[in-house]
C-alpha cells in the first residue's frame, strides 16, 4: 500500500487544506505516515505569510530530498507554491508539482502521470471544495472555509496575490458542508476566510446571504455548541454580525479582529483606512451586545517608517483594549507587494526591541486575563489527553488552554463546566464543577 507524508505550515485555511488532501490521497488507498523515508508521496502545505514562512518551506525541502526514497513524488501546494511558482523547480529540480492554493485538487494528475511535472498556481476559482471527496468523520472543531481571498490590498501582505480576490462559497454549500461535520463528529464549528465578515453571497433569486444569516442556520443545529468565526477586517463588523453576539449563545464570546498598529499614520501607509475611534466604537458596540466578549489582534512591528512614537501608539491600543490570544510581528518585506518599495525601512534591531516590548505588554494583559478567570465556571470543550496522559486538556470559550484532572472519571465529557483553579501566562487549570 502507497503511503504520503504530508506537513502544513501556516493558517488555519491550511490546516483545512491538508486535511481535504489527506482525505483524498485515503479514497485513493493510501494511508498517512509520519516518516519521510516511507513516503511515496511527500507534500508541503506551505504559508509564504512571511519570509521566514518560505524559508521554512526550502530548509524543510532541502532536508526532504536527502531523506525521501528515491522515486517518492514530492512538491509543495499552498502559498509558496503561488508566490515562487516555476522557480521553485530551479531552486529543488527533484520537485515533481508546485500547486497554488486554488488548484490542490489537481493533485490526483502527478498521480497518474508520476513522470512529468506540474505547476499550476492558477486563481482558479472555488471548484476545489467541491472535486475532493468530504472527510468521513469531523474533527469536533470543525473548520468550514466559506470565503478566500482578500480585497483589502493592505501594502505588506502577500495573501490577495497568493489566495487572489475575494470570492464567496454559496450559502447552501456552506450549510451543506456544516451539517455534514455536525452529522459526522463536528462539536464546534469555525467558519473560515482571510476576510471572513466579507462574506457575501447572492443567490439566483436575488436574496443575499452573510455571515450573520449563517451563524443563525448553524445555532439551530443540535450537535454544534460551539460557533466562531476567523479572521475579521474591523470596518466589515457589520450590525447585523454584531447583533448574532447579543441574540446566538452558541456564538463563542470572543472574537479575533487584527488592528495590526495603533498608530493613523502607519495604518494609512498600511491601506487600511479604518482611525481608531472607529475602531473602538465598533469594540464597544460588541461589548455591548456581549458584555463578556474578548477580543484578540494581531500586530504588526517595524513596518516602513514607524516612529518610536508610532510604536507607542501600538502599545497604548494593545493596553486600552485589553487584548488577549494575541501575535505580533517583526514586519517582512514580501514580493508583489506595494510596502517592500517603500523608503525607510526599519533595522532588525529596532524590530526585534519593539517585538520584545510588544510581546511582553500580551503577554501581561493574557496573565492578568488569565488570573481574572480564576473561581469562575465555564463551559469548555475537550481537545485531548496531555503529554503525560494524566490529565485533559480543554478549550475555554476564549480559547485558553484548561488542564483538568480527570479525578475519577474514566471518559473526559466532551463539553464539561470548569471551575478555574489556577492560572498563569500560558494556561488555566481547573476541575470539573460540582
Ligand atoms: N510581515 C509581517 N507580518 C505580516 N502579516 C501579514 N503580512 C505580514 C508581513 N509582510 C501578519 C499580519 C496578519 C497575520 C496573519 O500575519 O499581522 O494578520
Ligand atoms: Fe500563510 Fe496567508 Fe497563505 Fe494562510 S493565506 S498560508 S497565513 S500566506
Amino acid at each position: 500500500m502507497k503511503q504520503f507524508f504530508i506537513q502544513t505550515f501556516g493558517c488555519q485555511m491550511n490546516v483545512y487544506d491538508g486535511w481535504r488532501i489527506a482525505t483524498m490521497l485515503k479514497s485513493r488507498g493510501m494511508t498517512q505516515t509520519e516518516n519521510v523515508s516511507d513516503a511515496d508521496i511527500i507534500i508541503l502545505n506551505t504559508c509564504a505569510v512571511r519570509a521566514k514562512a518560505t524559508d521554512k518551506v526550502f530548509s524543510a525541502l532541502g532536508r526532504i530530498r536527502r531523506a525521501k526514497k528515491p522515486d517518492a513524488l514530492m512538491g509543495i501546494v499552498g502559498c509558496v507554491a503561488r508566490e515562487v511558482g516555476s522557480d521553485a523547480f530551479r531552486r529543488v529540480p527533484e520537485l515533481n508539482f508546485v500547486l497554488g492554493p486554488q488548484s490542490y485538487h489537481k493533485l490526483p494528475q502527478i498521480l497518474d502521470n508520476p513522470d512529468t511535472r506540474l505547476l499550476n498556481i492558477d486563481l482558479g476559482g472555488l471548484e476545489k471544495f467541491d472535486e475532493l471527496p468530504q472527510m468521513t468523520t469531523a474533527p469536533t472543531v470543525s473548520y468550514i472555509p466559506i470565503q478566500e481571498g482578500c480585497n483589502h490590498c493592505c501594502t505588506y501582505c502577500i495573501v490577495p496575490y497568493t489566495r487572489g480576490r475575494e470570492l464567496s462559497r454559496s450559502f447552501d454549500d456552506c450549510m451543506r458542508d456544516t451539517l455534514h461535520a455536525a452529522k459526522t463528529g463536528a462539536v464546534e464549528i469555525c467558519f473560515l476566510g482571510q476576510n471572513v465578515n466579507g462574506y457575501k453571497y447572492t443567490d439566483e433569486n436575488g436574496k443575499t446571504f452573510r455571515l450573520s444569516d449563517l451563524i443563525r442556520e448553524t445555532s439551530k443545529i443540535p450537535e454544534i455548541m460551539r460557533i466562531r468565526f476567523t479572521s475579521s477586517y474591523p470596518t466589515e463588523m457589520t450590525d447585523d454580525l454584531i447583533e448574532m453576539f447579543a441574540t446566538e449563545p452558541k456564538l463563542l464570546p470572543f472574537l479575533n479582529m487584527p488592528i495590526q498598529s495603533g498608530s493613523p499614520n502607519v495604518l494609512r501607509r498600511m491601506n487600511r483606512p479604518y482611525d481608531l475611534d472607529q475602531y473602538i466604537s465598533i469594540v464597544e458596540k460588541l461589548r455591548i451586545a456581549r458584555p463578556d466578549i474578548q477580543i484578540s489582534s494581531d500586530f504588526i512591528v517595524g513596518f516602513p517608517d514607524e516612529s518610536d512614537s508610532d510604536f507607542d501608539e501600538t502599545l497604548q491600543i494593545a493596553k486600552r483594549i485589553g487584548y488577549i490570544n494575541s501575535y505580533c510581528f517583526k514586519y517582512s518585506p514580501r514580493p508583489h507587494t506595494g510596502a517592500a518599495l517603500l523608503p525607510n525601512q526599519i533595522p532588525e534591531n529596532i524590530k526585534a526591541s519593539r517585538l520584545a516590548l510588544l510581546d511582553n505588554t500580551l503577554n501581561e494583559i493574557q496573565r492578568s486575563f488569565n488570573i481574572s478567570c480564576i473561581d469562575k465556571t465555564l463551559p469548555c470543550l475537550y481537545e485531548g489527553p496531555d503529554k503525560t496522559g494524566l490529565h485533559s486538556v480543554y478549550r475555554t470559550p476564549y480559547m485558553q488552554q484548561c488542564i483538568v484532572a480527570l479525578a475519577g472519571k474514566s471518559d473526559a465529557p466532551t463539553m464539561a463546566n470548569i471551575t478555574i483553579t489556577d492560572a498563569n501566562k500560558a494556561s488555566l487549570r481547573g476541575k470539573f464543577a460540582e
